[in-house]
């Protein structure tokens, strides 16, 4: 039988049943597999919390080792991959070139068997290990610099920005994006997750699910809106400008980049740890004038927007940290995918376990029984 009523959007309708994540949008709580996120954005760490994700259950301390070592020795990118990267034009976008490179790893390592647990755990494996290795090889290559090799003795986060900087960093910097990769790692039924379990019911290899999940991710309206804040905030330039922007903006109907969530109601709680990481960055480090506007702008769009429910969400702060870390703006939501991608592979997982093919319906508002008109007789 036809639904007959229409959710534009789908908001509200249910596309899974699923154990990875859960969000109550009402009272700003977060879980992955039944753990609040502020507990694992204190205590865990980003290969501890996709281990989670994947495998529903906190790793014992072999287990986490065997699968820090797994990934640490699969971060290096076949020549091939990187020739690739080298022949990508430089002004083009990071996320388009992280999308073909994935896409094109998916040809080095066949992943037909999608049920066979050993091409799971490798391809997960891979796609975790490898893709911070692509973002900061493109990073990096696009300006002609060398690409950085990997380093075994550096963790998940501080190798990627190793990788980016030939420069070990401080490791509080490191920790601080290791947090904020646990912060985007997962979030329910979200638009890129979709895109990717669509793929996945087709039971397609999971390269190319991730490589459809990071070409949905990479829209303004999902993950780049991080990028979309930091354009923001540098436009505003100054904290006297904040009001009368804001005020422009609105009467615009434009939206408030890095405000807004179509669950929360309340303010993000990824928005409330990222803010006092921010907080603490500037405490021990610099002082950063970008932050204090963040500040300015979360303010006064807190007093304009919170009665309609729009508070700041996760992409408020996150691009003011990456930022600060030293990435180009237009590779925000790259880290966002490198992330997400362990999301990604626990819904893969999850769909696939049970898979039926997604196939939903429409509702056709269009003619019937046209007829064709010859070229020479349309009006
Ligand atoms: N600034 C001003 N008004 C807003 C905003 C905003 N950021 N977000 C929603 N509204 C208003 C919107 O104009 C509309 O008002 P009205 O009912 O008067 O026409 C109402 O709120 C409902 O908005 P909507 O866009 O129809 O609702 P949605 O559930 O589709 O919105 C959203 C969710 C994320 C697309 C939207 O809030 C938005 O575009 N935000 C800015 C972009 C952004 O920060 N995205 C990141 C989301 S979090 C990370 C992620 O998911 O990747």
């Amino acid at each position: 039988a036809v639904r007959r009523e229409f959710s534009p959007g789908l908001a509200g309708v249910p596309a899974a049943r699923s154990s990875i994540s859960f969000v109550n949008g009402e009272t700003g709580l977060l879980e992955y597999r039944g753990i609040r996120i502020e507990e694992l954005a204190e205590h865990s760490s980003f290969l501890e919390t996709t281990y989670l994700l994947l495998y529903d259950r906190l790793p014992d301390q072999t287990e986490l080792d065997r699968f820090t070592s797994d990934v640490t020795q699969h971060r290096r990118i076949k020549y091939r991959i990187t020739d690739l990267i080298k022949c990508l034009p430089e002004q083009g976008h990071p996320m388009d070139a992280l999308q073909a490179a994935v896409a094109a790893l998916g040809m080095f390592y066949p992943a037909r068997h999608v049920l066979d647990p050993q091409v799971q755990y490798w391809s997960a494996v891979r796609l975790i290990a490898k893709m911070p290795t692509i973002v900061a090889a493109y990073h990096r290559l696009r300006r002609g610099d060398e690409q950085v090799q990997p380093r075994d003795d550096l963790d998940h986060a501080g190798n990627f920005l190793y990788m980016l900087t030939e420069t070990v960093p401080d490791p509080l910097i490191a920790k601080m994006l290791d947090t904020c990769l646990i912060l985007h790692a997962e979030h329910t039924m979200n638009a890129s997750t979709f895109s990717g379990m669509v793929t996945a019911s087709t039971l397609a290899d999971p390269y190319t699910v991730v490589s459809s999940a990071i070409g949905t991710l990479k829209g303004p309206l999902h993950g780049g809106a991080a990028q979309e804040t930091v354009d923001m905030l540098e436009e505003i330039g100054s904290v006297d400008h904040v009001r009368p922007y804001i005020m422009q903006r609105l009467a615009a109907k434009q939206k408030l980049m890095g405000f807004g969530h179509r669950i929360y109601k309340v303010k993000d709680p990824r928005a409330i740890i990222l803010q006092k990481l921010a907080q603490r960055l500037l405490a021990e480090s610099w002082r950063s004038p970008l932050y204090k506007l963040a500040e300015e702008v979360e303010r006064v769009g807190e007093e304009l927007l919170a009665g309609k429910g729009i508070h700041a969400n996760v992409d408020f702060y996150s691009g003011v940290l990456y930022k600060t870390m030293g990435l180009d703006e237009d590779f925000f939501t790259c880290v966002f995918a490198m992330a997400r991608v362990s999301g990604w592979l626990a819904h893969w997982l999850e769909q696939i376990k049970d898979n039926k093919l997604f196939r939903p319906d429409q509702i056709y508002d269009g003619p019937h029984g046209r007829g064709y008109v010859p070229i020479e007789r349309r009006p």
